[in-house]
């Protein structure tokens, strides 16, 4: 069974009465049997507990799944995100630190108020969702099918009722685009797959082998994917306000890219202090 902790005292009809050397666990199987269990260490006590034969395997396989560096966020299928709950699978990216601090000074410093936002690159919908309160309206869109049927039921799970969820390549739909040039104004946000096609050799090493890589790598250079989706910007009645987090090597390419587009640009540092936020005010938006 490869789990070194655990021994079973009894083994009733489909209950096990096991004893869990709690000394022996690791943070993140601790973490594990909290949320399996949905109680917490001092809850747990000396270990000495009962679990169904389905609670049992579960906890079981978690564990040799942790031991394979297996995310424990996509074990338990959930995350905090400034407050709200929302559902992940290996289909989303699991939602970062630095994306929760981009989001809360968005917020804070007023850049989160208008008539539409389009959140670009949606995943689970976390940054789309949490700023929902603040617009009248959000469209997320995500290339991803599965990660907009994640991101839907996160929507939901939240009882968010202005925000619709549209599969496509960046801004490439037909609906969406209708939806912005009928609106007086808009902004967008974006967190695109931002990591060189290189990195991918040292996925397991930076921890993200388990998350798809249409999440995470954007060609040669990091920027394929901003590129069109600058590209498209273009083409379409120009945002208010532009939103972007990036990979902090590519920030001066991405910088040039959207004040040639007109836009004056503020750079922010992500908790590392590292440049990975872009923020454009169009110019003659008066903003
Ligand atoms: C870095 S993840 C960000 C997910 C989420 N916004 C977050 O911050 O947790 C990038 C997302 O962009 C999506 N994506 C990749 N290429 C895309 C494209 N060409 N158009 C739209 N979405 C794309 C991926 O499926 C993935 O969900």
């Amino acid at each position: 069974m490869g789990v070194k902790m655990l021994s079973i005292l009894q083994k009733f009809d489909r209950v096990f009465r096991v004893k869990i050397n709690t000394i022996l666990l690791t943070d993140l199987e601790r973490i594990w049997l909290e949320k399996l269990l949905k109680k917490s260490m001092a809850q747990i006590g000396l270990g000495e507990i009962e679990l169904n034969e389905d609670c049992y395997k579960t906890f079981i396989a978690g564990i040799n799944q942790l031991n394979l560096n297996y995310p424990l966020d996509y074990l338990v299928g959930n995350v905090n995100f400034l407050g709200k709950n929302f559902l992940i699978n290996e289909h989303t990216l699991i939602p970062r630190e630095e994306t929760e601090y981009f989001v809360k000074y968005l917020k804070e410093k007023g850049y989160c108020d208008g008539e539409l936002l389009v959140d670009v690159g949606a995943g689970s919908g976390v940054i789309g969702i949490s700023m929902s309160h603040d617009f009248k309206r959000v469209i997320c869109t995500d290339i991803s099918k599965e990660a907009i049927s994640v991101c839907k039921q996160n929507t939901r799970l939240n009882g968010i009722n202005n925000l619709t969820c549209v599969v496509a390549n960046c801004l490439d739909n037909k609906l969406l685009q209708d939806s912005i040039n009928e609106a007086n104004d808009w902004s967008l946000v974006a967190n695109l797959p931002y990591l060189p096609i290189r990195e991918k050799k040292e996925a397991y090493i930076n921890k993200v082998s388990y998350e798809p890589d249409i999440a995470l790598y954007s060609g040669k250079d990091g920027l394929d994917i901003f590129r069109v989706l600058v590209l498209q910007i273009s083409q379409l009645k120009l945002p208010s306000v532009l939103m972007f987090e990036l990979d902090p090597n590519n920030i001066n390419k991405a910088y040039k890219m959207i004040s040639d587009l007109g836009y004056n640009i503020r750079i922010i540092n992500d908790i590392y202090g590292r440049c990975r936020f872009v923020i454009g005010q169009l110019k003659n938006a008066g903003v």
